[in-house]
């Protein structure tokens, strides 16, 4: 049985597709998991989507396939160079879908980690991670990378992007009309995480709440936030968090809030009762 923890962004989301640094943690309260058992000879590889009631089957793997677990299947085997083996993988995830909480670079990433141990060449780091970016791009198009990144790794990462200026949607929009003064944005956003990490280092948890709330701000201007979002991080701050911004690509996802431990279960309840449909209390920088 293989594993991959969700993952959130604590700043410099979507400027990180414009060169900046980002920094992400993983979050291991939620899971995707990945499970194989051996089948007959010649029943070829089956992907067992628990949570979506999918069932999926693979014999071919050159044909080009547009499922993401297929593809991760595809992408596995064609690396490997290996014959498709007699297989039935179970894949189940407690990371919410489509919630800006890596589920679909932690499905994949699991189900990698599963298929490539059991045909005897299990798959990590940078090749793991090469993999799984791969999927990426069927979800997000032109992904910086992160969300994999910081999956794969199942660390704390401070990330740059090799490539720049490969975006998406809305925010590509507003930089080609003006890319003067969104590239000043993210430049801010880019001070602020790198700002962060010598606060985030040192245990500075006033600072670092501040640069949320800057960071919030700067991606309410990029127009990625929501009235619901822009709610809850005013709710966060109301109810003492240290600081609160959005996490990930935005217009709906996750807002993250900065908070002293005897202080969570308060803020939680202020987010539920602001129209959160699920909160969590994690720890972030220590395993
Ligand atoms: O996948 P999400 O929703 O966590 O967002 C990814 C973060 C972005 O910076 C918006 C896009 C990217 O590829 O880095």
């Amino acid at each position: 049985m293989h594993h991959a923890p969700a993952k959130i962004i604590l700043f410099g989301e979507h400027a990180v597709v414009y060169g900046q640094p980002a920094i992400a943690v993983p979050f291991t309260a939620l899971q995707a998991t990945a499970d194989s058992e051996p089948t007959p000879p010649g029943t070829g590889l089956t992907i067992i989507a628990s949570d979506l009631q999918q069932q999926l089957h693979i014999k071919d793997a050159d044909t080009m396939l547009d499922n993401a677990l297929l593809r991760s299947a595809q992408l596995t085997l064609n690396k490997l160079n290996v014959p498709t083996p007699d297989l039935n993988i179970t894949v189940s995830s407690t990371i919410p879908l489509a919630s800006g909480l890596g589920s679909g670079a932690a499905v994949s990433a699991a189900l990698i980690r599963e298929l490539s141990a059991a045909v005897g060449c299990p798959l990590e780091g940078d090749e793991l991670n090469a993999l799984v970016f791969e999927v990426e791009k069927m979800h997000h198009g032109t992904p910086s990378g992160i969300d994999n990144t910081v999956i794969v790794k199942g660390a704390p990462v401070y990330f740059i992007k090799a490539s720049t200026r490969e975006s998406v949607g809305a925010v590509r929009e507003l930089y080609d009309n003006d890319p003067d003064t969104y590239q000043g944005f993210f430049e801010e956003i880019g001070a602020i995480v790198k700002e962060a990490r010598g606060h985030i280092e040192h245990g500075n948890l006033n600072d670092i709440g501040h640069l949320m709330n800057r960071n919030h701000h700067l991606l309410n201007i990029l127009t990625v936030s929501s009235p619901l979002l822009n709610t809850l991080v005013s709710t966060a701050r109301e109810t003492g968090a240290l600081g609160a911004k959005l996490s990930g690509g935005g217009r709906g996802g996750n807002v993250i809030a900065l908070v002293e431990p005897d202080n969570a279960h308060w803020v939680a309840d202020a987010f539920r009762e602001a129209g959160a449909v699920r909160t969590w209390v994690t720890t972030v920088g220590k395993s």
